[in-house]
């Protein structure tokens, strides 16, 4: 049986040119680039050369770009070191000190890394959650309301890993730039799928990661614009600014850059490719009796379709379709294994039954027509299998 796969959101398969980028530098260019003699130097060049590379698609300078392991890592690293150096500002100041060090807003549809993040920080930091609107929108004007002068950091994600929807980032940045709070953004799904601009943007710090976009696992990025400062999770041997100390994966961030070079040369072609393909399945899906699409019909990420069937489990859709070699996923990768209804689309404002009826489908360079009607041709009678079965359809 053909297997198909739609998952793209979880993590995508190396691209070939990537891998071919990678390989010499697992044996031939293997240097440490702290390294003095030209094993060292060979090494740094790479690194060098694809910290530009990466930086070119944001339009960041090469020295704002910090190499991490993940999204996860640069999440991190973005919130509690943006926390753990304003409460050493603190603690230099005479400023008598109120029972929390900062105020850290975020929004109620960001990915666990950040949400375990804030929850983390929140011993010592008041964290206020955004609420968004039933298509998972964030109002930039209820942002603006929540500043206030012991705000260290407002961190909003950019386009939703569950229901798609894309950010006023923009807006949001200008308005964290006028109140002159350091302003964060999850980009880990738009990165490599929509055009950004970190300066037209207002972003002050921006998290990437390489298996989103065809690249190796285990690498990802932090834009840090310059003048803006935090504290490392990492100490060591100083590294990447001193900002993550560890020896630097040279072949991992070799196969970022070539990732992040392959994209920048079909952006254009590849995101109207992909919105066709989208929006064509969004269509046919929705003549299905009792289904509703999940996110903004609009502004959305090219590759995301995420929809709900009345009377269906996610859970059971998705078993069912792999048992027809179709590879989907229920919510976003991570929590997929937990029975936990989406914080996300409960945010949104779904009943517990309607988010578990829910199913993401996200398409990828490989995904062609032919896989979008084969999965056409699947789910409506999968959805009706199951309808069949549920103790609810009366
Ligand atoms: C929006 C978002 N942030 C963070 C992450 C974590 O990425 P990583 O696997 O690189 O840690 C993901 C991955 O699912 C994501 O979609």
């Amino acid at each position: 049986m053909k297997k198909i796969y739609f998952d793209y959101a979880a993590t995508t398969p190396v691209d070939p040119r990537v891998e071919k980028a990678m390989l010499p530098f697992f044996s031939k260019k293997f240097g440490n680039t702290m390294s003095l003699h030209s094993f060292g130097q060979d090494a740094k060049l790479a690194l060098e050369q694809s910290r530009e590379t990466v930086a070119d698609l944001i339009g960041a300078k090469a020295n704002e770009i910090i190499f991490t392991s993940s999204a996860t890592e640069s999440n991190n690293l973005a919130l509690k070191g943006s926390a753990f150096k304003a409460s050493t500002e603190l603690s230099r100041t005479s400023m008598p000190k109120s029972h929390y060090a900062g105020h850290i807003i975020i929004s109620s549809i960001e990915h666990h890394c950040v949400v375990e993040a804030a929850k983390w920080l929140s011993r010592g930091f008041e964290v206020t959650k955004i609420p968004v609107d039933k298509y998972g929108t964030v109002n930039p004007k209820d942002i603006e309301r929540e500043i206030r002068p012991e705000t260290i950091l407002v961190s909003i994600i950019h386009g939703s890993n569950e229901i798609g929807t894309i950010q006023n980032i923009s807006e949001i940045g200008k308005i964290c730039r006028q109140k002159k709070v350091c302003f964060h953004t999850d980009a880990s799904q738009s990165f490599g799928k929509i055009l950004i601009d970190v300066k037209k943007m207002n972003i002050d710090l921006l998290t990437a990661s390489s298996h989103k976009i065809y690249g190796p696992k285990g690498v990802g990025l932090l834009y840090v614009r310059e003048g803006i400062k935090l504290v490392p999770l990492l100490h060591g041997g100083g590294q990447e600014n001193g900002l993550r100390s560890s020896t630097v994966n040279v072949a991992a961030i070799v196969g970022f850059a070539k990732a992040c070079e392959i994209y920048k040369k079909g952006a254009k072609s590849e995101n109207q490719r992909l919105i066709r393909l989208r929006d064509k399945l969004i269509k046919e899906i929705l003549k299905i009796k009792g289904s509703r699409l999940n996110g903004h019909p609009k502004n959305r990420l090219p590759n995301n379709v995420n929809v709900r069937f009345d009377f269906v489990e996610g859970e059971s859709l998705v078993i069912h379709l792999d048992l027809h070699g179709v590879a989907c996923s229920t919510g976003s990768a991570c929590s997929s294994a937990t029975l936990e209804p989406s914080h996300v689309l409960l945010a949104t404002g779904l009943r517990h039954e309607e988010a578990h009826g829910s199913l993401r489908i996200t398409l990828g360079r490989w995904t062609t027509e032919k896989d979008i009607n084969y999965l056409l041709n699947v789910l409506p009678k999968v959805v009706g299998k199951i309808r069949e079965i549920s103790p609810f359809k009366n």
